[in-house]
């Protein structure tokens, strides 16, 4: 069997159209332009050009951005003294921190003081516990992002083996959450994990988010089974590769291609975000 390829960036360009025109309405009908405020603190070379990305695709559907780009020796107190600052602009509806800060900053302290309610990556701890307690009122971007995806190929999780691979606050631990409510059986993996070759030998759904080259193999996926691959390296020479092996594609009944699958759908969902956070904020 040769696996079809989810084509992410199609998917994305068609929800990319359902928010331009949910932008618009917004506009006509209430005079609000959502707005989207990304803070970047230091010079983090990939984090620029996702920042960079965001703010092309904020452009294309209508949304007001502003980038805030601080060096990497700003204070704590600094930061936290922005972020309130974005807290009370009535322009901005949604604030997103873009991750790695720089290791002296407490993470979980700054995402912490954005609003919960401007908080579109979905990454504040009260959103976070609302998504656990089976109440999610904004989710992260790239789980809910792989959940477009499985549904454009009308792939219904609940009663299969899904095997995620990957336990971060980002990816792993909320894609594991929204495929449980979904009613799949979930097994989270991690570095630790023992015969994990096993596991994806039983899975129906891989979702891999590990941040490895070409770390799961080919001949691991059962024929037939759905591989999503959130992974995004750089080799040596400059190409970009997925945690799953291309041979995955030869077993797979559907497989993301990296880049082109999961990739656009991130920015996709946090644009949707925005939009429904301003449509909460000026209700
Ligand atoms: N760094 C890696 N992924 C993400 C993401 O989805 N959002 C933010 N803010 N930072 C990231």
């Amino acid at each position: 069997m040769s696996g079809r390829i989810i084509d992410g960036k199609a998917v994305a360009q068609k929800v990319m159209a359902e928010i331009t025109q949910g932008v618009e309405r917004l506009k006509k009908e209430k005079r609000i332009t959502p707005g989207l405020a990304a803070v970047l603190v230091g010079d983090n070379a990939a984090s620029k050009i996702y920042v960079r990305n965001k703010r092309i695709a904020c452009e294309k559907v209508g949304i007001y951005s502003i980038e805030k780009k601080l060096p990497g020796s700003t204070r704590e107190e600094e930061l936290l003294e922005l972020i309130n600052n974005l807290n009370l602009d009535p322009l901005i509806h949604g604030i997103l921190i873009q991750l790695p800060l720089p290791p002296f900053l407490n993470t979980q302290k700054i995402l912490s003081a954005v609003a919960p309610e401007k908080d579109v990556d979905g990454f504040h701890p009260i959103n976070l516990g609302k998504l656990l307690a089976g109440n999610p009122e904004i989710l992260p971007c790239t789980p809910l992002g792989v959940i477009r995806l499985l549904e454009s190929i009308s792939f219904d999780p609940a009663g299969k083996e899904a095997v995620v691979i990957g336990r971060s606050t980002i990816v792993g631990k909320p894609m594991a959450v929204l495929l449980l409510m979904r009613h799949a059986t979930v097994t989270i993996c991690h570095s630790k994990t023992k015969n994990l070759a096993e596991k994806i030998r039983q899975a129906d759904l891989v979702v891999a988010a590990i941040g490895q080259s070409e770390f799961i193999k080919g001949d691991w996926i059962k024929p037939g089974a759905v591989v999503i691959d959130v992974g995004m390296n750089r080799r040596p020479d400059g190409s970009l590769v997925g945690d799953v092996e291309k041979s995955a594609g030869g077993k797979a009944s559907f497989i993301t291609p990296v880049p082109g699958g999961v990739g656009p759908m991130t920015i996709a969902m946090l644009l949707a975000n925005t939009l429904e956070a301003a449509r909460k904020q000026t209700s």
